[in-house]
């Protein structure tokens, strides 16, 4: 497997984009594929985790034109349009994938089996499950519907009012998507508010889709689902690293364009901001209902901040890199509120503990997050990823403030979200 080594960097600087954003990548693909005719998506993000997607929609009986690897021509068959697949419906590592697909399939009058690789497999299935079977969907999976891979055998669907224990858009998303095939109105509430590309593509589509605070409702449509064009905005949680890097490595200035900021998903930028960090946000045209910036990052010295309750699910992919960035700021960063982080690619609050305590880290673990107290001089280590991107690329961001080498193993799991990340270090003068 693939490893990565990272020196201490000289000043970041530069201007660069980033991959397109993951979760918008797959909703396109989906939405794409019950809309009536044909879709164009562009910059979409072409990553082992949304190939998984698009094989399995394809093997649901849709045409998908592949004009490049980042531009695709869905071809929609409607509503009711999707037919059984032969074989397994293969979601590999991408959780995004099974919850969303769940959803999906649960309003199918077939069958349909979704399998998992291994690190999946290990990642709980009841959350979307049980709402699901509540719906009228039959859905089995190991340990009774706990875990990969599942069987889903949907069809006569009607709407439920559901409260989610946890706050995940994939959970909500997976019931939307149900609740686009149930008779009745399908509303769910969450603890708190995650991500909302579902509701905004959803609504873009001609779905009537109503949020007040916590509560979503959803209609089934009358009509068809109107097809789109979509340009899909960076993704502010691969943007994350140039950003922290920039941060972090003294002397950089750095200019992210064309980056998604969905206030569901800004919380970094809301957690750098009380910490210090010099960012300033231009705004560009929108990408269908998606507000976009370019992002310019100057470094500066960072203070510690909390990060807890209702900010942790609009940054929850982002706290292994804000992790590294309080390692290098004064006092403690202290992150409650994040058990998710568990049952995430890797257990992130294990696994950052073990390989930020290499760098030579002082990181306290909690049950549901972690208390980092900084600055620390870190030094370069062999480190290990656990198979896991967003761990990958954290520790790299780190080996550039890092005495010394700093090796990074199994650092191919990087493409499930980030496809060019070392291309887009060393464009900024870092990895030289
Ligand atoms: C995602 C939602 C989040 C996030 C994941 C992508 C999505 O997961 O961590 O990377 O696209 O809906 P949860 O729904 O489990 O919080």
């Amino acid at each position: 497997m693939k490893t990565l080594t990272v020196w201490r960097s000289q000043p970041l600087r530069g201007v660069i984009t980033v991959p397109g954003d993951k979760s918008i990548s797959h909703r396109a693909l989906l939405l794409g594929a019950i809309a009536a005719g044909r879709s164009r998506v562009t910059n979409f993000l072409d990553s082992a985790d949304c190939r998984a997607t698009l094989t399995i929609i394809r093997a649901l009986g849709i045409n998908v034109h592949t004009v490049s690897s980042t531009e695709l021509i869905i071809e929609g068959s409607g509503l009711h349009g999707l037919r059984e697949a032969a074989g397994v419906l293969d979601c590999a590592g991408s959780g995004t994938t099974m919850r969303l697909l769940a959803g999906l399939l649960a309003g199918q009058p077939f069958l349909s089996i979704l399998a998992a690789n291994s690190a999946l497999s290990r990642r709980p299935m009841d959350r979307i499950a049980v709402p699901l079977r509540q719906m009228g969907a039959t859905v089995l999976g190991r340990q009774g519907g706990k875990l990969p891979p599942l069987a889903i055998q949907g069809g006569y669907l009607h709407g439920i009012d559901y409260v989610m224990p946890v706050a995940s858009a994939q959970v909500k998303s997976g019931i939307l998507l149900a609740g686009l095939y149930a008779a009745g109105i399908t509303t769910v509430h969450e603890p708190q508010p995650s991500r909302d590309h579902s509701e905004r593509m959803l609504r873009a589509l001609g779905v009537t889709v109503h949020s007040k605070n916590t509560t979503i409702t959803i209609q089934p449509p009358t009509g068809r689902l109107t097809s789109f064009d979509l340009n899909v905005p960076g993704d502010i949680s691969s943007a994350a690293f140039p950003i922290i890097a920039a941060c972090l490595v003294a002397g950089s200035s750095v200019t992210i364009q064309n980056v998604g900021v969905n206030p569901t998903r800004t919380g970094l930028l809301d957690a750098l901001a009380r910490m210090g960090a010099q960012i300033a946000l231009e705004q560009q045209p929108s990408a269908g209902s998606e507000p976009v910036a370019n992002i310019h990052v100057r470094a500066s010295d960072l203070q510690g901040t909390t990060i807890a309750g209702a900010e942790i699910p609009r940054l929850i992919d982002e706290l292994p890199i804000l992790a590294i960035a309080a390692t290098q700021a004064h006092g403690v960063t202290t992150v409650h509120d994040a058990a998710e982080l568990r049952v995430k690619e890797s257990d992130r609050i294990s696994a950052l503990a073990a390989e930020l305590r290499k760098l030579g880290a002082h990181i306290e673990e909690f049950s549901d997050g972690f208390a980092i107290e900084g600055p620390t001089h870190l030094h370069g280590a062999a480190v290990d990823s656990h198979r896991d991107h967003r761990l990958a690329m954290a520790l790299a961001v780190a080996g550039l403030v890092a005495d010394g080498e700093t090796v990074i193993s199994d650092a191919d799991c990087i493409d499930d979200s980030y496809p060019g990340f070392s291309e887009s270090l060393a464009q900024l003068g870092a990895l030289q």
